[in-house]
C-alpha cells in the first residue's frame, strides 16, 4: 500500500520546539504540497505543558522515548538539547529506522561521528542544519551548494547569544549581566548561558563548519577557544578609538595539510562587512577556489529563524520519503569512512596583528622597557594608546596594536612585560584579523 502521509514526532517543547509547532501548524498545507503527501505533526514529548504553546490538537506523551516508538513516527525531531539523553533518543530513533532533525550542535560535535555511522548504516537522514547559525542556510550550503569546491576558509559570528552582549556593551555603554538578563528573556541564549558566554557553543559550530568545509572528523577538542568573558568595556572602546570593532569569531583555515580553528574575540576594523553584522545576527563568510568569497548572514538565534531551518530539514526529508527515494546525502558531506584526519596548526604559529591593553606605572622608563620587551621578540609597534593618570593615581592604561606576529613571539614578550615591576602583571591579549582578500 502507498504512502498516505508522514508523521513527525517532536521532542522538547522549549523556544525551538514551540516555534516548530508554530511553523507546521502555519504552514501545513504549503508543507504538505512541497511533498505532495501529507505532512503531519503526529506526536509530542514534552515533560510539561509550555505556556506559549497550544498543544491541544496533538498527541502529547510526558515521556519523550514514547515518541520514538510511536509507529506513526516517521522524522523524529529532537530539540531537547544535551548530550546524554538527546544522543540515547536520536540513537534509538536511527536504530529504529526513523530519519532524524536536531538542532544540537553540542550532540553533533561530540558524538556526530557515532550518529552519522549508524544513520549510514540504516539508511537514514540526519539533518542539523539549526544546528549552526540558527536560521542560516550554512550547512546545506557547504554540504551541498559548494560541493565543487576546495574551500579555504570559514569564518563567522557564528553565537548570537555572544554578538547581541558586545554590540549592546559598545553602543549601548550596558553592563554585561544586564544584556544577558535580556538575552536570556528573548529566547537567544541557552538554558544555561556558560556555553554562549565561555566560547564553547561557537566552538561546538565551528567544528561542524570545519568537518564540511575540510572532509575532516568531527573533533570537539579541536579548537582554541576563548570567550567574550576576556573582553571588558574598556576594550570595546578603546577598539573603537583605533577603528576597530570587538566580535567573538569562529575561524576554520585549511592551511595545507592542517586546519586552523579557532574561537576568540577579535578586533575587526569598522569598515569590513562583518563589523557590521549585529545584535543577534549572525554571518559566515567562506572563501573558495571556485565560487570566491561568500557571505552569508541572518539571525543565528531565536525561537522562529532556528524552527525554520528546523522545519527547512523536515520538509527536505519528506520531500525525499514522498519519492521512495530515501536519504540520498552523506549526513558529514562525504561518507564517514572518506573523512581524514588532519593536524592542527600549533596556536604559537598562527600569526596575526594583536592588540594589547596593560596597567603600567607612571614613571620614567617603563614604556621604554615594554618597547624593548616587544623589539626583542621582533614585534613591530603599529599603533600606541597612553592615557594620562587619573587625577592622584600613579598608573596609567596603555594600549599597544602590534604588526604581525606568531602566537609564541606575542606569549614570551608579554610574559616578560608582565614581569616587570612597572606593571600589575595582567595583560589583555586581543587578536586583530583585517580579512584582507586571499
Ligand atoms: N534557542 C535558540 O535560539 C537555539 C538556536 C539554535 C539551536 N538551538 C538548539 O536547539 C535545542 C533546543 O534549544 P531551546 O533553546 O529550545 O532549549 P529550551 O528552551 O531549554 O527547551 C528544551 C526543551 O527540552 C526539554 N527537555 C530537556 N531535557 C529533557 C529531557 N531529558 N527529557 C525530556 N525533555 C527534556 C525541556 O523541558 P523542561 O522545560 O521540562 O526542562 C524543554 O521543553 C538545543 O540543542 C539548542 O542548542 C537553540
Amino acid at each position: 500500500m502507498s504512502r498516505q502521509r508522514i508523521g513527525v514526532g517532536l521532542c522538547g517543547l522549549g523556544t525551538v520546539g514551540s516555534g516548530v509547532v508554530t511553523l507546521l501548524d502555519r504552514h501545513a498545507r504549503e508543507l504538505s504540497s512541497r511533498c505532495g503527501l501529507a505532512l503531519e505533526l503526529v506526536h509530542i514529548g514534552a515533560r510539561r505543558d509550555n505556556p506559549n504553546c497550544d498543544t491541544s490538537r496533538y498527541k502529547v506523551s510526558r515521556d519523550i522515548f514514547d515518541v520514538v516508538s510511536d509507529p506513526d513516527v516517521d522524522i523524529l525531531v529532537e530539540l531537547i538539547g544535551g548530550t546524554t539523553t538527546a544522543f540515547d533518543l536520536v540513537q534509538g530513533a536511527l536504530n529504529a529506522g526513523k530519519h532524524v532533525v536536531t538542532a544540537n550542535k553540542a550532540l553533533m560535535a561530540a558524538r556526530g561521528n557515532e550518529l552519522a555511522a549508524l544513520a549510514e548504516e540504516n539508511g537514514v537522514a540526519l539533518r542539523y542544519e539549526a544546528a549552526v547559525a540558527g536560521g542560516i542556510p550554512i550547512i546545506k550550503t557547504l554540504r551541498e551548494s559548494l560541493a565543487a569546491n576546495a574551500i579555504q576558509s570559514v569564518a563567522g559570528i557564528i553565537n548570537g547569544t555572544g554578538n547581541f552582549i558586545l554590540t549592546e556593551m559598545a553602543k549601548a555603554g550596558r553592563d554585561f549581566e544586564d544584556v544577558l538578563a535580556e538575552a536570556q528573556a528573548l529566547g537567544y541564549a541557552e538554558a544555561d548561558p556558560t556555553f554562549d558566554i565561555d566560547g564553547t557553543d561557537a566552538a561546538h559550530k565551528l567544528v561542524i563548519l570545519a568537518t564540511l568545509a575540510f572532509g575532516i572528523p568531527l573533533n570537539s577538542e579541536g579548537p582554541f577557544t576563548e570567550g567574550i568573558n576576556s573582553v571588558a568595556p574598556e576594550d570595546l572602546r578603546f577598539a573603537a578609538e583605533l577603528g576597530y570593532v570587538i566580535k567573538h569569531l569562529g575561524i576554520a583555515t585549511r592551511a595545507g595539510e592542517r586546519v586552523d580553528l579557532r574561537v576568540h574575540p577579535t578586533l575587526i576594523p569598522v569598515d569590513k562587512q562583518i563589523a557590521t553584522v549585529d545584535g543577534v545576527l549572525n554571518t559566515v563568510m567562506i572563501r573558495s577556489d571556485g565560487v570566491g568569497e561568500l557571505v552569508l548572514v541572518g539571525p543565528g538565534a531565536g525561537a522562529l529563524p532556528t524552527a525554520s531551518a528546523v522545519c527547512g530539514d523536515v520538509a527536505d526529508v519528506a520531500q525525499h520519503m514522498a519519492r521512495g527515494i530515501g536519504d540520498s546525502l552523506p549526513v558529514l558531506g562525504r561518507p564517514v569512512s572518506e573523512l581524514q584526519e588532519l593536524a592542527t596548526v600549533p596556536r604559537g604559529e598562527v600569526e596575526s596583528e594583536w592588540y594589547l591593553r596593560m596597567v603600567v606605572a607612571d614613571e620614567p622608563g617603563a614604556m621604554a622597557d615594554i618597547t624593548r620587551l616587544l623589539g626583542d621578540q621582533d614585534i613591530s609597534i603599529e599603533s600606541l594608546i597612553q592615557r594620562p593618570p587619573e587625577t592622584g593615581s600613579t598608573q596609567v592604561s596603555v594600549v599597544i596594536v602590534t604588526d604581525r606576529a606568531p602566537g609564541a613571539a606575542i606569549e614570551r614578550a608579554t610574559s616578560a612585560i608582565a614581569a616587570l615591576d612597572a606593571t600589575d602583571g595582567s595583560i589583555t591579549m586581543l587578536r586583530i584579523e583585517s580579512f584582507e582578500a586571499a
